[in-house]
């Protein structure tokens, strides 16, 4: 958005008012929890004749404010608003105030992520729209596209053509095109998509197209430390992604690294002596080294915990820490400086059946964190669906 605006969008309609009082407590379940709520006793109805006027808006026509919607929208951008809506009058006249058109988009829908992984299960073009459509709904404003992983490599990389020769079928993959048109359909709703490449752990598809990514044929995980082509074919999927993907942050993963096969693989195993590297020094030297060239790239990166778990002092001081274990991650995070995404498994994962609807609600993404300025560092909470065919 080049300029700040004053978008004063008052949104007028018929509403019938009902004589039945609602019941009312001072706990109100909403969800994300605005700054503050007040709230009267009447139930209103939304009317079908609903109309939309605009008041003190810097646009010189509605045509003005389109154009800015289908601007990209960036990281940072105000989606703040102020939502008021009156006891009388003939028609209601709800108000609606935001500084940017993406505010406005939020009220209408009256922050959160939505994790989709099309590794482990391809979910077809129209399947992610209708799961964009679904979290502009939910005032949900970033969709981390879990884009690739061990069980499948879907997507068309033109710098390396043979890496999507691990898809599950020919049928079952996003060629370049569908990867933009994802990313606009969703950006004219008000959301950003980050994609994820999982490495070095998460990365055995990658082999199908590219054996030498593998320590071995008989041992696939995790990719090749010793190969300086692994990191060639990491700068040129995020090379390529810098074209497609324009959200300021990219995840690359970094969780559940299981080293065993670098020290049982002989090239490998050389290849740490002459580096006088144990397999911890080499996880970090792969995360850091992924790190630089994400960077290269113009991209804020984002890990999994176990990465600032193991040498939180050595990440990037740009890096993102993805919190998935448990819940006090994230309160050394912010101490370190560093920024942080909370999505607890055991209250924010929909695929954990046994995580409870009202954990999923009152899960406090800021618990044990009362310095504001450290506040400040949890940038976002996120639901993850690691298996998203099982909720449709
Ligand atoms: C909402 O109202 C508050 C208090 O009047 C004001 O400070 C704030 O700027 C308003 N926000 C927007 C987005 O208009
Ligand atoms: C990759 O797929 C192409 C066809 O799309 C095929 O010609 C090629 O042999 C495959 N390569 C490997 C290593 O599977
Ligand atoms: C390793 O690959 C990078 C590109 O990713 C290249 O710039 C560098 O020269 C290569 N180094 C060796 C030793 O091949
Ligand atoms: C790590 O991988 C090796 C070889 O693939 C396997 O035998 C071992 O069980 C794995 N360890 C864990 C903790 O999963
Ligand atoms: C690897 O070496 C470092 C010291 O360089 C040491 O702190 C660490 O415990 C070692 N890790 C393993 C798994 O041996």
């Amino acid at each position: 958005m080049a300029q700040a605006l004053s978008l004063g969008l008052l949104l007028a309609f018929l509403a019938i008012q009902s004589c039945i009082a609602i019941e009312l407590t001072d706990h109100i379940d909403l969800w994300p929890m605005p700054t503050s709520v007040s709230h009267g006793t009447q139930r209103l109805y939304v009317s079908k004749d609903i109309t939309m006027s605009m008041e003190g808006s810097t646009y010189p026509d509605e045509k003005g404010i389109l154009k800015d919607a289908f601007q990209r929208l960036k990281f940072g951008v105000d989606e703040s608003y102020n939502l008021s809506v009156p006891t009388a009058g003939y028609p209601l006249r709800v108000q609606i105030e935001a500084q940017t058109v993406f505010g406005a988009l939020h009220a209408l829908q009256d922050q959160m992520r939505l994790h989709a992984d099309t590794s482990r299960h391809y979910l077809p073009v129209t399947v992610i729209k209708k799961v964009i459509d679904t979290m502009a709904y939910s005032k949900l404003n970033v969709l981390h596209w879990h884009i690739v992983d061990a069980q499948s490599f879907p997507i068309e990389i033109p710098s390396y053509p043979k890496l999507w020769n691990g898809s599950y079928s020919f049928s079952e993959r996003y060629t370049t095109s569908d990867a933009v048109d994802i990313v606009r359909y969703a950006e004219n709703r008000g959301v950003n998509v980050m994609a994820e490449i999982d490495v070095p752990g998460h990365a055995l598809s990658w082999g199908v197209g590219y054996p030498s990514l593998w320590p071995s044929d008989s041992c696939k995980e995790p990719l090749d430390v010793s190969n300086n082509f692994t990191f060639g074919v990491i700068d040129g999927i995020l090379s390529d992604f810098s074209k497609v993907f324009k959200f300021k942050f990219v995840h690359l993963g970094g969780d559940e690294v299981n080293t065993s096969c670098w020290t049982a693989t002989p090239h490998i195993k050389k290849w740490l002596d002459d580096n006088q590297m144990n397999v911890s020094d080499a996880y970090r030297y792969f995360v850091l080294r992924s790190q630089k060239l994400a960077i290269s790239h113009g991209y804020d990166v984002i890990n999994w915990e176990e990465t600032f778990n193991n040498f939180g002092d050595k990440l990037d001081r740009r890096t993102v820490v993805h919190n998935w274990l448990g819940e006090d991650v994230a309160p050394k995070v912010v101490a370190a400086g560093l920024r942080c995404i909370v999505s607890n498994q055991d209250k924010w994962y929909l695929d954990h059946l046994d995580a409870t609807w009202e954990g999923f609600y009152t899960n406090e993404p800021l618990k044990g964190i009362d310095d504001p300025e450290q506040q400040s560092l949890v940038i976002g909470g996120e639901n993850n669906n690691e298996n998203f065919e099982n909720t449709e």
